[in-house]
C-alpha cells in the first residue's frame, strides 16, 4: 500500500474550513511511523507541513509537498512528587487539548483548567504557548519531546530550551520547521494540595459569581467558567470558520500608549514589561472593521460581530480573500493608530 494519499482536500483539517489540496498525505500514529515517512523522497523535496488539529492555520493556496497528521495518543500520568503535591502528566502530541484539560480534572489535577476549551493539539500547544483567561501552557510545562526533521533523532527540551514568550517559542522561531513535538509533560498540582486556582482574571470571577460559585472555586468550577466565557464570545469553528484570534494583541511604549489615551480616552491597556499591551479587537473594531462582511450575497468571508479580532469564513471563502482583509485591517489600523499588528494565525 503506498504510504502517501494524493491530491487530498485539507477543508475537514482546517478550522477554516478553507479548500485547498494536499499533493501528499499520511497520518503518523507512532515515532516510528514518523520517522519512516520523513525518509520517503515527497518529504526531501520539501516543502513538508506537520498537522495538528488545523486551528491556527491560514491555507491560501495548494500545498506542493506533504502533510502529516498527528495522531500520536496516549495520557497519563507519569510520576508524583509527594513533596511539592505535585504530578506529571504526559501526553502524546496528537491527543486533543481540550481532551487533556478533562483528562487532568478527572484525575483532580489543576493548573490547566484556564486553558479550557482551545481546540487543537497537545503537540502544537508549546508552538504558540497557548494562552487564556491568565494562565499560559509555560505555567505548568515541564518538558517535551521532539524529534528532529533532519536526523530523526529524538531530543527533550526543557522550559529554558522552549523559549517561551507570548504566543510565541523557539520552535516559532530559531528552530522553526525543524523539530516535530511528539510528546508534552505538564506538572500539575494535586488538588488536596490547598493551592488557590487561579481565578483572579475579571471575566471568571464575575461569571463564577453569576454560576452562584463565590468561595474557593475548585478547578473544575474555573474550567466550566471558562468554557462558559468562551461559548459566549468566541464563534464555534462547526459553525463558522475561524481559527481564533487572528491577530497578536500588540505591547506598545507607555509613551505612546498615552499619547493614544489623549486622544482615545475609553483605549484599554494591560501594563507588561516594558510597555502596555493593547487589545487588537478594541483598535479593529474602532477602525471600523466588527461585523464586516465581504463576498458574494450575504457574503462569505468577514469579521466576527461579537469578536473583532476573530475573522471569519461564513462559507465559500478563499485563504486568499482572508488574507486580503487581513492585510487591509493591518493597514487600517496602522494608519489610525501607529501600531503595527501581527498575525497569530500561522499563514501557508
Ligand atoms: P495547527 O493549526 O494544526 O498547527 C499550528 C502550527 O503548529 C503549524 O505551523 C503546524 O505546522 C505547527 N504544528 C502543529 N503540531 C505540531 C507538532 N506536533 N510539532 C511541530 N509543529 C507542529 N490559542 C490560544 O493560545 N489561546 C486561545 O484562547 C485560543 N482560542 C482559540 C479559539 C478558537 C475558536 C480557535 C479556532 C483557535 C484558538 N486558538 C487559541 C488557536 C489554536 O487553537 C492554538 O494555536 C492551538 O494550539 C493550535 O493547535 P492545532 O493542533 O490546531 O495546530
Ligand atoms: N475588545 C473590543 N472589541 C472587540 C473585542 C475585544 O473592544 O470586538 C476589547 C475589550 O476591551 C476587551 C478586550 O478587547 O475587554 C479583550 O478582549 P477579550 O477578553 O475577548 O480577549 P482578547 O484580547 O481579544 C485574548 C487572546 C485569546 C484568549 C482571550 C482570553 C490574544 C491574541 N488573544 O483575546 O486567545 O482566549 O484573550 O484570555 O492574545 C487566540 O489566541 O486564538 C485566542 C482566542
Amino acid at each position: 500500500m503506498p504510504l502517501f494519499e494524493e491530491n487530498v482536500s485539507l477543508r475537514p483539517y482546517n478550522t477554516f474550513g478553507l479548500d485547498v489540496q494536499a499533493r501528499y498525505f499520511a497520518r503518523f500514529a507512532s515515532v516510528e511511523s514518523l520517522r519512516e515517512l520523513l525518509a520517503q523522497p515527497e518529504v526531501q523535496a520539501g516543502p513538508l507541513l506537520i498537522l495538528g488539529g488545523g486551528s491556527n492555520l491560514l491555507l491560501t493556496q495548494n500545498f506542493g509537498g506533504v502533510v502529516l497528521k498527528n495522531e500520536l495518543m496516549g495520557l497519563e500520568i507519569s510520576g508524583e512528587d509527594a513533596d511539592t503535591h505535585t504530578a506529571l502528566l504526559r501526553a502524546g502530541a496528537g491527543e486533543s487539548w481540550h481532551g487533556l484539560v478533562a483528562y487532568a480534572l478527572d484525575e483532580d489535577l489543576s493548573g490547566v483548567e484556564n486553558l479550557s476549551l482551545i481546540p487543537g493539539t497537545v503537540g502544537a500547544a508549546p508552538l504558540q504557548n497557548i494562552g487564556a483567561y491568565g494562565a499560559e501552557l509555560q505555567d505548568t510545562f515541564e518538558r517535551l519531546e521532539a524529534l528532529e526533521i533532519s536526523t530523526g533523532e529524538l531530543r527533550v527540551f526543557g522550559k529554558e530550551a522552549c523559549g517561551f514568550g507570548y504566543r510565541e517559542s523557539v520552535f516559532k522561531g530559531a528552530l522553526k520547521n525543524q523539530f516535530v513535538v511528539t510528546a508534552v509533560v505538564l506538572r500539575l498540582h494535586r488538588a488536596a494540595a490547598a493551592r488557590p486556582t487561579n481565578s483572579s482574571y475579571g471575566a471568571i470571577r464575575e461569571t463564577l459569581a453569576e454560576l452562584g460559585i463565590e468561595s474557593e472555586p475548585t478547578a473544575r468550577h474555573v474550567s466550566e467558567a471558562v468554557v462558559h466565557i468562551r461559548r459566549s464570545k468566541l464563534p464555534d469553528p462547526a459553525e463558522v470558520g475561524n481559527a481564533g484570534s487572528f491577530f497578536k494583541n500588540p505591547e506598545v511604549s507607555q509613551a505612546k500608549f498615552d499619547e493614544l489615551k489623549g486622544r482615545y480616552p475609553g483605549l484599554p491597556g494591560y501594563p507588561v514589561p516594558g510597555g502596555v499591551k493593547v487589545p487588537a479587537g478594541w483598535l479593529i473594531e474602532q477602525a471600523g472593521f466588527k461585523g464586516l462582511r465581504r463576498g458574494a450575497g450575504a457574503g462569505t468571508h468577514g469579521v466576527h460581530e461579537r469578536q473583532a479580532l476573530v475573522l471569519v469564513n461564513h462559507g465559500g471563502a478563499t485563504g486568499q480573500e482572508l488574507r486580503a482583509l487581513a492585510e487591509e485591517i493591518i493597514r487600517a489600523v496602522g494608519t489610525q493608530f501607529g501600531i503595527e499588528l501581527h498575525p497569530e494565525v500561522n499563514i501557508l
